[in-house]
């Protein structure tokens, strides 16, 4: 584990009063901050110094603070949830920054993710997306005894994989055509690959994708920039898996 040291940090954080404002960088000086702390930490901080100055706080999402729930996010240099690999910025730390640095930190930017205040965007396309399809219809009581609906581990697991996605909007924010596909791929497969989720799963593959068009996001163009930045590691074969999907229902028509 590396050793804990102070830092200094020079900010250029983006702020916006509004959604149709006009933005622009704004340069802090932050001192004494150990390499420990997380990246909302040194917000936090940074908002506490501006309200006891009078001035205006840094807007900006953050719930659990433990990379679960996605409401954090933010480009950070350049890279959605900043430049270490497979975490969201609340699980950004300082030891990786050098003393003395520049940073810069502005909001995920998509046509389809409205900016409402400095680092807050609005992401509830996403939630359209899912009302869309991401669900199954079926009645549920009790838990059926779990032995009467036999999963092959290989399917769970990627089942699972492709549910830990957390909808956190950076794969919107890396890529160059601001796709959605990486995040609808996602919520597809894990009801595409397990029994619950046949019932619906054409009309489902139809409706989300219809949504993810409706919503304004690009296509997607194999960059793979999503797959770099997404925090739960999850791969474009969801995609490539979504467009298969999509392509039977297409073809065969819903049920
Ligand atoms: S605040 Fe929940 S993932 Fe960052």
């Amino acid at each position: 584990m590396a050793e804990t040291k102070n830092i200094s940090l020079t900010l250029k954080v983006w702020r916006q009063a509004g959604p149709q404002a006009e933005g622009s960088f704004e340069t802090h000086r932050l001192n004494n901050l150990s390499t420990d702390m997380s990246f909302l930490e040194i917000l936090d901080i940074l908002n506490q110094q501006l309200t006891l100055a009078g001035q205006e706080p840094i807007a900006f999402d953050s719930d659990c603070r433990e990379g679960i729930c996605g409401s954090c996010g933010a480009v950070v240099d350049g890279i959605a949830h900043g430049p270490e690999r497979g975490g969201t910025l609340c699980q950004l730390h300082l030891r990786h920054f050098k003393d003395g640095q520049t940073v810069w930190i502005e909001p995920f930017r998509a046509k389809a993710f409205s900016i409402i205040k400095d680092l807050i965007v609005n992401r509830s396309a996403f939630d359209r997306i899912i009302q869309a399809g991401g669900f199954v219809s079926i009645n549920t009581s009790s838990a059926p005894e779990a032995n009467t609906v036999p999963v092959s581990r290989h399917v769970a697991e990627q089942a699972m994989d492709a549910a830990a996605c957390i909808g956190c909007g950076a794969c919107v924010a890396a890529c160059p055509n601001a796709a959605a596909m990486l995040f609808v791929s996602a919520k597809i497969s894990q009801l595409a690959l397990l029994p619950q989720g046949q019932s619906e799963r054409k009309r489902r593959a139809l409706a989300m994708v219809a949504a993810m068009d409706r919503e304004g996001f690009g296509s997607c163009g194999n960059q793979r920039e999503c797959e770099r930045v997404c925090p739960k590691g999850i791969s474009i074969r969801s995609i490539a898996r979504m467009n298969r999907e999509y392509l039977a229902a297409a073809l065969i028509g819903e049920e």
